[in-house]
């Protein structure tokens, strides 16, 4: 693999097919912060979190605005580093690697849906579901093919060349679920999909996201103001001061099945060593 063998704590674990038993650590967390600085004043947003998903879970993130939801998931994506602790997605440590392959690695083997401007403007339908698997070079025709079912699935197979702002909001979303999954990511990061759309629709994108990754055999880690939708994830966590507190939960959502792991390590849990 070519961004940094030299830092994959596990190696790449095998692809989640769906039907093969969970296996630990899509994404773990290991005491994360991240502070900014404004002036004279230190704002210290994230003072130790933890975290570790397994390979098939559907994790919600919640929390108040300004908590640090979305400094969290810039973390796990790698757009951003910590000022200290760890970040393993897929068994690749990505606080060790270069920018540049840090952006291999997110375009590689993660997917993305956020609240607005999911979708390129300039770019029709086609394009911009696409546009991933050309940038993670995956332009054969299984690759296309997978795609286009996935653009039927969600009910746009015939909007193919439309233009993103000639779709209602719901349908750009599922666009942009369709092409978040496309490439058959080991990580899905959302940050509140569901946000910007009226409570019906958003409840159709998420029933289809949570199949379409149900599907795929992805990790979804979900950000939401929204208790109906977090409900439907098989683990709840909020950020708290800074740090990630798991919800008891009774019964399960989605990925509940999955998820007997705590997930939040006990303080001084360690990573596996660097190999
Ligand atoms: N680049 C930055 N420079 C300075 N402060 C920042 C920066 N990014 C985030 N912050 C601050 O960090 C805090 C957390 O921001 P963040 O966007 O992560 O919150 P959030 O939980 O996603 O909120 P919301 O629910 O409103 O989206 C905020 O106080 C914000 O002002
Ligand atoms: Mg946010």
């Amino acid at each position: 693999m070519q961004y940094g063998e030299a830092v994959s704590s596990q190696g790449p674990a095998p692809p989640p097919d769906g039907s093969a038993a969970p296996q630990p650590s899509a994404l773990r967390l290991e005491g994360l912060r991240r502070s900014f600085r404004e002036g004279e004043q230190l704002h210290e947003v994230l003072q130790g979190v933890e975290l570790d998903v397994g390979y098939g879970e559907f994790v919600a993130l919640l929390g108040p605005s300004g908590s640090g939801k979305s400094t969290l998931l810039n973390l796990i994506a790698g757009i951003d580093v910590p000022d200290a602790g760890g970040v393993d997605v897929d068994g690749v440590a990505l606080h060790l690697l270069s920018e540049r392959d840090r952006t291999l690695f997110r375009r590689d083997r993660m997917g993305f849906v956020f609240q607005f401007f999911n979708l390129i403007p300039t770019l029709t339908v086609e394009e911009n579901l696409l546009l991933p698997l050309e940038l993670a070079g995956r332009t054969g025709p299984e690759d296309r093919d997978r795609a286009y079912a996935l653009l039927d699935e969600v009910g746009l197979g015939d909007r193919r060349t439309s233009w993103p702002d000639r779709l209602s909001g719901g349908e750009q979303q599922r666009v942009a679920l369709a092409r978040a999954v496309a490439h058959r990511p080991a990580l899905i990061l959302a940050d509140e999909p569901t946000g910007n759309l009226d409570r019906r629709t958003g409840e159709r994108v998420l029933d289809l996201l949570v199949r379409l990754v149900g599907e795929v055999g992805t990790t979804l880690v979900m950000v939401t103001h929204s208790e109906g939708a977090a409900a439907r994830a098989g683990r709840l966590l909020d950020l708290v001061d800074g740090r990630l507190v798991e919800r008891p939960r009774t019964g399960g959502g989605a990925g509940a099945e999955t998820g007997a792991e705590t997930g939040v390590q006990p303080e001084g849990a360690a990573l596996p060593s660097k190999g």
